[in-house]
């Protein structure tokens, strides 16, 4: 556990030396091209943002039926990885570090996007319509995952991690959050199942140790992280059971040796954090999730998250419109706000690569965002 509340001094992860305690939260952006090959766009969004030290690349999908959008990443052939080299090898010589989040969307998918009837643990759809490449549509009914399905998806993600790798990627964070495929194995209302996957918490938790073990025997566990959102209602996700099944799956991660745990909303006066601050005997990454994105909200929620425990902050939104966070939080500049919710997800270059720096536009002069958290992971 971290003694310091300073977020700017330097940091490990692992045999990583870090520059600081901040971390670039996973960012979908949609930017990817139609078959989920990294854009050159995205080879200078990710150099841009180097000084972040550890960036977490966005979500990216093993396998053709995991898409959840158009224009997400994927990682699950040549061409993909080729596409992923050019981000981490530019990463790479602007100094920085990179870990690849790996996504299957589960039911937040559809046939639209993929030509695929989307898979899940049980047959109950997304209670929401799902940006296709034709707009809204309604959710569909998934298809429950049989044995055979899972043993595949698994394995799909140990491939994926390999490629990874190959491609440059220090490490990959396998996600297990935001009512995703992982998470909807977790979740006692999207998970029916009455197999050894469904049930009682340990049952629900197997999916997402099985995929864990897997990627790690694959690359090796020093280069693995595990994200979960203990709680989050994200794509139509009910726990009832928050307080023990996370605890379930910590006892279960604890044993594996993982590079670290990644907290989504972690939020040091929820008992299921301050459970899996005392069980978790590795690096935990606490991503706050702040309502103000000013540079004193920012700081202040940094320390308070060091405070409460964590090794690691990490940031999303503030490294989204701040291609130079770290500088300007060591100055105390003012930060760029996030002009326009829109081009979070779709567009080019527009509200992408054109956040100004100090250097490019002197301060920015706007200290208050009106980001809203609670809407920003339906693409996450
Ligand atoms: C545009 C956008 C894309 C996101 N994409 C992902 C993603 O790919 N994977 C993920 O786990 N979370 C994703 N998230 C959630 C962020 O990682 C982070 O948890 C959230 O933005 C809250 O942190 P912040 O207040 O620092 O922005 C996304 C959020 C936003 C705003």
């Amino acid at each position: 556990m971290t003694q310091t509340t300073d977020f700017l001094a330097p940091a490990r992860l692992g045999r990583l030396a870090l520059p600081h305690h901040l971390v670039m939260a996973p960012l979908t952006r949609n930017r990817a091209e139609a078959d989920g090959t990294p854009s050159s766009l995205m080879v200078t969004h990710y150099a841009e943002r180097a000084s972040a030290g550890l960036i977490i690349g966005e979500a990216s999908t093993p396998n053709a039926v995991g898409q959840t959008y158009p224009n997400i990443t994927a990682i699950h052939t040549d061409r993909h990885a080729d596409g992923w080299r050019r981000v981490t090898e530019a990463v790479r010589a602007a100094g920085g570090h990179m870990f690849l989040q790996l996504q299957h969307g589960g039911r937040v998918s559809h046939p639209e996007t993929t030509g695929l009837t989307p898979v899940a643990p049980s047959p109950v759809p997304l209670p929401e319509t799902i940006f296709t490449p034709g707009g809204h549509r309604p959710a569909v009914v998934p298809r429950e995952m049989t044995a055979d399905d899972i043993r595949t998806t698994v394995a799909d993600f140990a491939a994926a991690a390999r490629r990874a790798v190959a491609a440059g990627f220090e490490g990959v964070e396998v996600h297990s959050a935001n009512g995703h495929l992982l998470h909807q194995f977790l979740a006692g209302n999207t998970n029916r199942r009455t197999d050894a996957y469904g049930g009682s918490p340990e049952r629900r938790v197997r999916f997402t140790v099985e995929v864990t073990e897997a990627v790690a025997d694959a690359i090796g566990a020093d280069r693995v992280g595990v994200r979960i959102s203990p709680g989050s209602t994200v794509n139509g996700i009910q726990e009832d059971d928050t307080d023990v099944l996370y605890p379930a799956l910590v006892a279960r991660l604890r044993e594996m040796g993982l590079a670290y745990l990644h907290l989504v909303h972690a939020d040091p006066d929820a008992a299921w954090y301050r459970r899996i601050r005392a069980d978790w005997p590795g690096v935990l990454i606490g991503n706050p999730v702040l309502s103000e994105l000013t540079t004193e909200a920012v700081t202040r929620g940094a320390r308070e998250m060091l405070a409460a425990g964590a090794d690691l902050v990490a940031l999303g939104r503030p490294f989204l419109a701040n291609p130079d966070l770290v500088t300007r939080l060591r100055l105390g500049a003012p930060l760029n706000p996030i002009r326009d919710r829109y081009l979070m997800y779709v567009g080019g270059a527009d509200g992408y690569n054109d956040y100004p720096t100090l250097d490019t536009a002197g301060t920015a002069g706007i200290s208050d965002c009106a980001g809203d958290p609670s809407s920003a992971p339906r693409a996450a």
